[in-house]
């Protein structure tokens, strides 16, 4: 058994975790909660998504978010795009980096993105073409890798040959896979990373698994022993997906790095700094985090 030396976390929260919130949360605190995670020495820090509003009525101000970042060097800011009027309106914004995001369920793309996974894939290869001119970097989700809230279980087979898709047809640096509702467990997350791996060179593979099932710390320690170093996290277990019924939280940035820390996986990470960011957001709706390591450590 090896584990990776290093491992990068991609902070979610403030996209993931915060686009199914009922409570709108003003520009002003989601661009001090952004700065504040940057602060904690995370190096992606995901920070909108240009969809419609109609769709996810939180990431309306995604434009206005990201340009009041006060950017600092080497630090990527990725913001969710779903099609060319996306990418224009990023591209406006000054965007640099932008995350595709398809599923490897026919219903959730359907539901999430209004087309079926050609179509998507159609879509976004336009979106790269122009984004690749403009020297945008570009990552990639696949939804529904471990289950599908319509469908149920999904063939890994289906995964593996819609992550390869993405990866070819697209020019993705990184893809990352999403447990979208949580359901996936240690075993079958290792099984999934082993046949991916076959053809995906585990460095382009980051994990991104949601708690509902209380699962997701173990399926991590599970596919970090397949060498996956990536991981999405949400600090504070904060988010879910308007379009997965019952989804809840990212696992919580905080649990994951108590895990590595104790595992001698180095981050960057500072945790009192995280823990600060993961209170700030939280005081501001008015809950209880969702990390227990918070709860635990916190004031
Ligand atoms: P559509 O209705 O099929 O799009 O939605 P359309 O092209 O027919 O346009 C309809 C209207 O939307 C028009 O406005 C467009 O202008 C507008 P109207 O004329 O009716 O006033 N529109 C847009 N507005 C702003 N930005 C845009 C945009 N595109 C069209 N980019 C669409 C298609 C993809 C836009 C829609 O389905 C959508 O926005 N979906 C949002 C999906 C979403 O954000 N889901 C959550 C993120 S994915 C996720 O959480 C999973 C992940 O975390 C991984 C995991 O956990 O598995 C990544
Ligand atoms: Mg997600």
């Amino acid at each position: 058994m090896s584990y990776p030396e290093q491992v990068k976390i991609v902070e979610v929260g403030a996209r993931d975790g915060l686009q199914n919130e009922a409570t709108s949360v003003p520009i002003d605190i989601k661009i001090k909660f952004i700065e504040k995670l940057v602060e904690t020495g995370l190096s992606v820090v995901e920070s909108g998504s240009f969809v419609s509003p109609k769709w996810v009525p939180q990431m309306a101000s995604s434009a206005e978010v990201f340009c009041g970042i006060n950017k600092k060097e080497g630090i990527s800011y990725p913001m969710l795009v779903p099609n060319m009027k996306g990418l224009e309106a990023a591209l406006e914004a000054g965007v640099k980096e932008i995350a595709i995001f398809a599923a490897a369920s026919e219903s959730f793309s359907q539901k999430n993105i209004n087309c079926s996974i050609e179509e998507s894939i159609a879509r976004f290869q336009q979106v790269v073409a122009t984004a690749h001119q403009e020297n945008i970097k570009i990552r990639g989700y696949l939804s529904c890798v471990m289950g599908c809230p319509y469908e149920g279980d999904i063939k890994p087979e289906k995964v593996v040959e819609v992550a390869n898709r993405i990866l070819n047809e697209t020019g993705c640096y990184e893809i990352s896979l999403g447990d979208t509702v949580g359901v996936g467990t240690p075993i079958k997350a290792r099984n999934l990373i082993e046949l991916i791996s076959k053809d995906i060179p585990v460095e382009q593979l980051a994990a991104h698994f949601h708690d509902t099932y209380g699962q997701a710390l173990s399926n991590l320690h599970a596919v970090l022993e397949c060498g996956v170093s990536v991981i999405d996290s949400s600090v504070s277990g904060l988010g879910g997906c308007p379009y997965a019924k019952g989804a809840s939280g990212n696992v919580a940035t905080e649990d994951v790095l108590y895990m590595l820390q104790g595992m001698g996986i180095q981050t960057g990470v500072d945790m009192t700094r995280l823990i600060e960011a993961g209170e700030y957001i939280s005081e501001f709706l008015g809950r209880e985090s969702g990390s227990k390591v918070a709860r635990a450590l916190g004031k």
